[in-house]
C-alpha cells in the first residue's frame, strides 16, 4: 500500500446508520439521485447547505432537499427523508416526487411519457414485496451475495419494475429457487456453436435424435414454443438460483443466460441472435488474455437454441452456457451487493467493515482498487478491449480475512472490441455478429470510465465513506495511484495514452442518463451520457 498515513483521520467520524428498508425511502432516493445527477447537477441547480442538499427543478420551479451525508465528490450521498419547499419544508412521498419529476421531464423535452409513472410504481411495489416476503438467506455467500439487491440500481428511476404477476416466483431478492424446465428438440431444429456438453450432463435423457434444452420456467410461460420438433419434458434437475439479473441462473458449477422477455432496467432482456455466437467467440478472443490481465473472466463458451425460422424462438429459448465460480481462489462475491448499503447479505461494506479502524478501511480499498482498476484499464489500453465493469458484472473474491484477491468480470453481451487492434478477428466474423461487439475508441472509453468510475467504484467508496466520512478523499487518492500506474504501461491503442492524462487531470466523467432514456423510451445503446464531478481531479498534489 501507498504511504498514506497523513492522510488517514486520527479520531474517526460517526458513521451513517444503516438506512431503513422502506420501499417509500428506497424509491424516492432513487428517482432523487437520477434528477440531480441528470437534470439539476448539469443545470447548476444544486446547493450544499449544511446538513441538506438542496435541488431545484428549474422548470417546474420546485425546490427539494434531502439530508447530504458528506461534502459531494462525484456524486451527493443523499438520506432521506426527501422534502419539498412548500409554505416550509415538508415531507413528500416518492409518488408526489415522481410526479414532479416526470414533470420537469416533460418541459424539458417537450415529450410526454404516460408509461413512467407507472413502471416507478411497479417497482416501488416490487421492493415493498420483497421487504414484506422477506429472504431466505442462501448457504453459499456468492450466491447470498446475488440474491441480496434489495434496492437495486441506485441511478435508475425504476430499478426493480418487473412486469406481470409472476416475477415474485423467479426472483433473486426474495432467495427463490426452481428447477428448469427442460424440452426435448429434435436435432434438426437445433442451433448450437461451442462447447454445450454441460446441457446434455443436466438435463434428462431423451431419445435418439433429440437434445435436451434448458428453458426458464418464466420465459416458457411468456412464449409458450409449439412445434412438432419440441416436446416439453417438464422440470428437471437441480434447483436454479437466480442471480442478480434474475435472467441469468446458477446451477452447479456453471451459469446459464436465458431470454427473459420481460423488461428489466432499460432493456427487456433477450439474447439476440447475433450475440449468442458473439459470446462464443469473445470467449475464445478473450480467454488468453485474462491470465495476463491477472484478472478472472467467466467465459461463455458455448450456446444452444431452437431453428424453426421463427426468431421469436430462436432469441426466446436461447440459452447461452457460462462458466461456475468454483475454479476461483477465494470466496466470490458480488460487486453491487458489496456496495450496496440496503442489501441484506454478509457480503456488504455497512455489514462486513463495519467497526473497522480507518487504516483497515483504506488497506481493504487498496487491495479491492488493485485488483478491479489496472485489469479494466489494460484490457483497454493494451487489448483494445471494452470491458462493462459495471457493479453487477463483476465478482471480486475475497480471502479468509475478507480482503480482496481478484476481480472476476462477467457478461460478454456488454463485452466491445476496438475495430483496429482486432480488425482481423472481427473480419472472420459474420457482419452482423462482428459489428454488435465492436465500439468505436471513443465510445467504448466513456464506457469503461463510467462503469469503472461511476457506476461501480463510487459506490464501493461510498459505502466505505459511510462508515468513516472523512476518509472519502483519500479513498480516491488511493484510486488515483492505481489508475496513475497503468500510465506506465505501453498502450497499444492509439489515443489511448492521452485519454488515461484526460482522466487525471480531471474531465469530467461521463455518466450513463438513466432516467433520460427511460424517459425517452430510448434503447440502451442509444442512452444519453451527462458528465459529473470527476474526483480524480484535483488530488494531483498528492501525486
Ligand atoms: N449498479 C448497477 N448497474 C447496472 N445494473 C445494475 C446495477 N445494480 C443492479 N443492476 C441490475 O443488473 C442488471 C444489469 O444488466 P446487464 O445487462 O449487465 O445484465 P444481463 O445481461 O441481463 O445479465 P448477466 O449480468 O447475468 O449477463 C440489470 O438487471 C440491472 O437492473
Ligand atoms: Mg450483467
Amino acid at each position: 500500500m501507498t504511504s498514506l498515513a497523513h492522510a488517514v483521520p486520527s479520531r474517526p467520524a460517526p458513521a451513517q446508520p444503516r438506512p431503513r428498508a422502506d420501499a417509500g425511502e428506497i424509491t424516492a432516493l432513487a428517482l432523487l439521485n437520477c434528477a440531480v445527477r441528470e437534470l439539476c447537477g448539469p443545470g447548476r441547480q444544486i446547493w450544499p447547505a449544511h446538513p441538506y442538499l438542496v435541488v431545484r427543478l428549474p422548470r417546474a420551479g420546485v425546490m427539494l432537499r434531502a439530508r447530504l451525508l458528506r461534502p459531494p465528490l462525484m456524486t451527493p450521498r443523499l438520506a432521506a427523508p426527501v422534502e419539498e419547499l412548500r409554505d416550509g419544508w415538508s415531507p413528500l412521498g416518492w409518488r408526489r416526487l415522481a410526479e414532479l419529476v416526470a414533470g420537469e421531464l416533460e418541459l424539458t423535452t417537450g415529450e410526454a411519457n404516460p408509461e413512467f409513472a407507472d413502471q416507478v410504481t411497479a417497482s416501488h411495489d416490487a421492493i415493498a414485496e420483497v421487504i414484506r416476503e422477506g429472504r431466505r438467506p442462501a448457504d453459499d455467500p456468492y450466491l447470498d451475495s446475488e440474491q441480496a439487491l434489495l434496492a437495486g440500481h441506485r441511478f435508475h428511476p425504476s430499478p426493480k419494475a418487473r412486469q406481470g404477476a409472476d416475477w415474485p416466483r423467479y426472483a433473486p431478492e426474495t432467495g427463490r429457487r426452481f428447477p428448469l424446465h427442460w424440452l426435448a428438440v429434435h436435432e434438426d431444429a437445433i442451433a448450437e456453436e461451442g462447447d454445450v456438453s454441460l446441457l446434455d450432463r443436466l438435463g434428462p435423457p431423451v431419445r435418439e435424435g433429440y437434445r435436451v434444452l434448458p428453458a426458464h420456467p418464466w420465459q416458457l410461460a411468456l412464449l409458450r414454443p409449439e412445434s412438432a420438433a419440441i416436446t416439453d419434458l417438464g422440470p428437471y434437475g437441480p434447483e436454479a438460483v437466480p442471480t442478480s439479473s434474475v435472467r441469468t441462473v446458477y446451477v452447479p458449477d456453471a451459469h446459464l443466460k436465458f431470454s427473459l422477455d420481460v423488461r428489466i432496467t432499460n432493456c427487456v432482456r433477450k439474447n439476440a441472435w447475433y450475440e449468442m455466437p458473439g459470446a462464443v467467440a469473445l470467449t475464445r478472443a478473450l480467454r488468453p488474455l485474462f491470465d495476463g490481465l491477472g484478472a478472472g473472466l467467466l467465459g461463455e463458451p458455448g450456446y444452444r437454441t431452437v431453428s424453426l425460422g421463427d426468431p421469436r424462438l430462436h432469441e426466446g429459448l436461447g440459452v447461452i452456457v457460462r462458466d461456475g465460480v468454483r475454479g476461483f481462489a477465494g470466496t466470490p462475491l458480488l460487486a453491487a451487493a458489496i456496495a450496496d448499503p440496503y442489501a441484506r447479505s454478509g457480503a456488504a461494506i455497512a455489514r462486513r467493515l463495519a467497526g473497522s479502524s480507518p487504516e483497515h478501511l483504506l488497506a481493504w480499498w487498496d487491495a479491492y482498487v488493485r485488483h478491479v482498476v489496472p485489469p479494466v484499464l489494460r484490457a483497454y489500453l493494451e487489448h483494445g478491449v471494452v470491458l462493462e465493469p459495471h457493479l453487477q458484472n463483476v465478482l471480486v473474491s475475497v480471502d479468509d480475512g475478507g480482503m480482496p484477491i481478484q476481480a472476476i468480470f462477467r457478461d460478454l453481451e456488454g463485452t466491445k472490441l476496438l475495430p483496429g487492434p482486432w480488425a482481423s478477428f472481427l473480419g472472420e466474423l459474420p457482419c452482423p455478429v462482428a459489428d454488435a461487439m465492436t465500439y468505436d475508441a471513443e465510445r467504448g472509453w466513456d464506457r469503461v470510465v463510467y462503469c469503472l468510475f461511476v457506476n461501480h467504484l463510487a459506490e464501493v467508496a461510498a459505502a466505505i465513506a459511510d462508515l468513516c466520512p472523512p476518509l472519502e478523499r483519500e479513498l480516491w487518492r488511493l484510486t488515483r495511484h492505481h489508475v496513475v500506474r497503468c500510465t506506465g504501461e505501453t498502450p497499444t491503442v492509439p489515443g489511448g495514452a492521452a485519454r488515461l492524462r484526460a482522466l487525471l487531470a480531471g474531465v469530467p466523467l461521463p455518466a450513463k442518463a438513466n432516467l433520460r432514456t427511460r424517459w425517452a423510451r430510448d434503447p440502451d445503446r442509444a442512452a444519453a451520457y451527462v458528465p459529473v464531478p470527476n474526483p480524480l481531479a484535483d488530488l494531483q498534489a498528492g501525486q
